[in-house]
């Protein structure tokens, strides 16, 4: 691959941990069912990591699996973007650690962090780096255990989350592929609707912290669907305008992951058919960072992505954050 104008995504890959947790078995912990978790979300089952198995474990095989694919081995590699709001430590980046895992002696390493919204913001900050000539050959993970942030008892959240990676390779080509446009948006007022109180600087762990259960994860529901919906659309619609598309030419739609609903209500409002989006959610979970990376990862082993089609990612999390892209697909120039 030359260096270039555009940074094609050239290999793919993704990784689960091995345990399933099934609808009912959490239903033997909490006071939920089968039934509401399937009708409510769409999900059935999910994976959880188990102790060891940290965040970088699960980065750098999906990112393993991605240099595979792409026919490049850690060496080719000159940068590692590890999106995720589930790190190994909180100090240092996760990406350094997937770096080590590689065995990639050279090149840099950080991680980005936008919850769920993390692999588009990635996407956005990654192919820039390519295309402006600072990296050549890319490695961006989107990775996360958010199991780690959930409450086992608390069975607002417990249903709804699973761990996972997803990996891509960006490459520098001269061929107009990758990413074509990105339309990211936040707002901060809405940081309360979803949160993790404890463990950071505002409010460090204390015991009595701890056994309140505060650093878990909380969340209004209710709230962030509304605004999910709302929001993945306006940056779906402005991300394709952007790239000179509209929404007939968009071959594939890969959501982030949270709730069947929130993609079919989606898909209602761009007035485009459920089977132009890719939908796993049923058996993974909302796997936040993970989400959208481990979809696109599925589509593309299917074969439902043919070279030159246009996809569009778009997603929404914590923060409140969210973003569309459209990239343009393929790997060799023609
Ligand atoms: N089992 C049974 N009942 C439940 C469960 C459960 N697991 N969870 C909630 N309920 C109850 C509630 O307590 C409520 O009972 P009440 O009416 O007596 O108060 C009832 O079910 C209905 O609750 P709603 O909140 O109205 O249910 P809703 O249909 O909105 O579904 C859900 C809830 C699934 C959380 C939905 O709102 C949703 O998916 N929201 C988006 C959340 C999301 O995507 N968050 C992640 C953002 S991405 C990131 O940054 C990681």
């Amino acid at each position: 691959m030359s260096s270039g104008r555009y940074a094609a995504l050239t290999g793919w890959g993704m990784a689960v941990p091995q345990r399933i947790v099934t609808n009912a078995e959490l239903a033997q912990k909490v006071d939920t069912s089968d039934e509401w978790i399937r009708t409510r979300t769409g999900i059935r089952e999910r994976r959880v990591a188990g102790p060891d198995e940290p965040t970088s474990a699960l980065a750098a095989a999906a990112g393993q699996a991605a240099l595979v694919r792409a026919g490049l081995s850690a060496a080719d590699i000159d940068m590692v973007i590890v999106t995720t709001c589930t790190p190994d430590r909180p100090f240092p980046a996760t990406a350094c650690a997937v770096q080590a895992r590689l065995g990639m002696a050279h090149g840099s390493a950080f991680d980005l962090v936008a919850a769920c919204s993390g692999f588009v913001y990635g996407m956005t900050v990654a192919s820039g780096l390519v295309r402006s000539g600072v990296s050549r050959n890319l490695l961006l993970i989107g990775a996360d255990i958010f199991t780690h942030l959930i409450n086992w008892n608390d069975r607002n959240t417990c249903v709804l989350f699973g761990d996972g990676a997803g990996a891509v390779v960006l490459q520098a080509t001269d061929a107009p592929l990758g990413l074509l446009s990105a339309n990211l948006g936040s707002w901060g007022e809405g940081e309360d609707l979803m949160v993790a109180e404890t463990g950071g600087t505002r409010q460090p762990a204390t015991p009595e912290l701890l056994a309140s259960g505060s650093q878990f994860v909380t969340m209004n529901g209710r709230e962030i669907f509304k605004h999910a919906v709302r929001e993945m659309c306006n940056s779906a619609q402005r991300a394709v305008e952007e790239a000179g598309l509209t929404l007939d030419d968009i071959a594939l739609v890969v959501p982030h992951q949270a709730n069947v609903r929130i993609i079919e209500a989606v898909a209602r409002r761009l007035e485009l058919p459920m089977d132009r989006f890719v939908v796993n959610l049923d058996r993974y979970g909302n796997t936040s960072a993970a989400s959208v990376p481990i979809a696109l990862s599925e589509a593309a082993e299917q074969g439902r992505i043919p070279d030159g089609a246009y996809v569009l990612m778009t997603a929404f999390g914590g923060g409140l954050t969210w973003g569309s892209c459209v990239v343009r697909w393929g790997g060799s120039p023609k």
